[in-house]
């Protein structure tokens, strides 16, 4: 039976339950000032062309400057970074204050001590309800050797020698 009247709460906790990786994606505003935000919503997308997406609310603070953007970069969080993910969701404070941070070829600014990026240049702008999809194109990635972190129902998990169980392809 289709249901149309959902309760938000309860759907963002059913939602909660996916197990994902945590990103700090970032930009620049129009004045070169570097801009970022932990995000759990990014995918993998296609391989050719290379493309990856990330969900921005509409609500946040940092709307306006990646709708401008045309540059992205989606930094993977390692197992020891959830205060990372903390400070990069923290309103208030600046976040690039205590993080090192490379530049990346399209200019957007690297995290760099994390687990892998992908640096993007924008391969296209969805709207989808009360989010913008940012579907960037590969323009530069890096892989570091090191565990995930993981997020679910609300909470960090550090999945340790469980990410590195049975393997199904390379
Ligand atoms: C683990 C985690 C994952 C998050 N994932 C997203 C996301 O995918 N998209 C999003 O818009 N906000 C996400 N957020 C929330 C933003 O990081 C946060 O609300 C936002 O940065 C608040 O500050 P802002 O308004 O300055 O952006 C996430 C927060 C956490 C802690």
């Amino acid at each position: 039976m289709r249901q149309t009247d959902f309760d938000t709460a309860d759907l963002r906790r059913a939602f909660g339950t996916f197990l994902t990786g945590v990103t700090v994606v970032t930009t620049r505003d129009a004045a070169g000032i570097p801009c970022g935000m932990t995000a759990n919503s990014f995918t993998s997308v296609s391989l050719e062309p290379p493309l990856v997406l990330v969900c921005i609310g509409k609500g946040s603070s940092n709307i306006a400057v990646f709708e401008a953007a045309d540059r992205f970069a989606v930094n993977i969080l390692g197992d020891d970074q959830s205060e990372v993910a903390t400070v990069f969701s923290a309103r208030g404070v600046d976040r690039f204050a205590t993080i090192d941070c490379l530049e990346a070829a399209t200019g957007a600014p690297v995290l760099a001590d994390c687990l892998s990026w992908f640096d993007c240049s924008l391969h296209q702008r969805v709207i989808a309800g009360d989010h913008v999809i940012l579907i960037g194109r590969v323009e530069d990635f890096a892989i570091r050797p090191r565990e995930p972190l993981g997020f679910c129902r609300g909470r960090f998990v550090n999945l340790g020698d469980k990410a590195a169980g049975s393997r199904l392809a390379d």
